[in-house]
């Protein structure tokens, strides 16, 4: 479904991104691991288009998206839910996602029933304001805002960072129903190793700009994670 082949990506001239290529198949969820500061959030960038690529290709469904700016990619299908949630703290949680809508250009088609039942929270709490939610409700609105437009492929960073264990477990349980779904691959930056087993097919790691092991996530095992995840 998305498939990102020998992308280099410079920040005022040094590397940060020497040669990701990685595959997201169709209906799977691929988790992009590695510790802070190896690029991943910068890969999730250069597949939306928010960062120029030096060289490589983006492709979406066999389509190449090299020359389109990044709202013309959200509307061929890559939704983005960034690191740091970035919800509207000051609009209700109802206005955050009419506003994703208006945005996208999107046509409702009973997405917003569908996405809502995904989120029972967010139902409860329309009519608050975006910054009144916990940190846990506030990702639980990025993703729903995200899934809104209907996308093909669904690019999420971190959903885990600084949100409680029991709300995690939520999350989880989201995307393990959006996976049962079906109609959705999902490209998963997470650290958080546990998260990734319980909702993960397959896993690549990064360090220092490159992918350096991949295979699906039954395969990691304890010498990968302490080679290239813990501290
Ligand atoms: N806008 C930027 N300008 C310059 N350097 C950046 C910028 N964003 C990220 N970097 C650098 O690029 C590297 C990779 O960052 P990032 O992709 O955010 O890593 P990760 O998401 O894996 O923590 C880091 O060394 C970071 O300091
Ligand atoms: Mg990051």
């Amino acid at each position: 479904m998305l498939s990102i082949s020998d992308i280099h990506v410079s920040y005022d001239g040094s590397r940060i991104l020497r040669g990701v290529t990685l595959d997201v198949p169709e209906r799977s969820l691929v988790c992009l691991m590695g510790r802070n500061g190896v690029g991943k959030t910068t890969t999730l960038k250069s597949i939306i288009g928010l960062v120029k690529n030096d060289s490589g290709v983006v492709k979406l469904a066999g389509d190449d998206l090299g020359s389109l700016l990044p709202d013309e990619r959200a509307r061929r299908g890559i939704g983005y839910v960034p690191q740091g949630r970035d919800i509207f703290p000051h609009l209700t949680v109802w206005e955050n996602l009419k506003l994703s809508l208006v945005i996208h250009g999107a046509k409702t088609n009973g997405q917003v029933d569908r996405v809502l039942d995904l989120f029972p929270i967010l139902k409860e709490f329309l009519q608050r304001k975006g910054g009144l939610l916990s940190g846990g409700q506030q990702q639980q609105l990025a993703i729903a805002r995200a899934l809104l437009t209907n996308p093909k492929v669904l690019l999420l960073d971190e959903p885990t960072e600084g949100i409680q264990p029991n709300i995690i477990d939520q999350i989880s349980e989201t995307l393990l129903k959006i996976k049962k779904e079906g109609t959705l691959s999902i490209l998963l930056v997470e650290q958080y190793l546990d998260f990734c087993l319980s909702v993960g097919d397959s896993f690549y790691i990064m360090d220092r700009g490159a992918i350096v092991a991949s295979g699906p996530v039954a395969h990691l095992n304890n010498d990968l994670v302490k080679q290239h995840l813990t501290v």
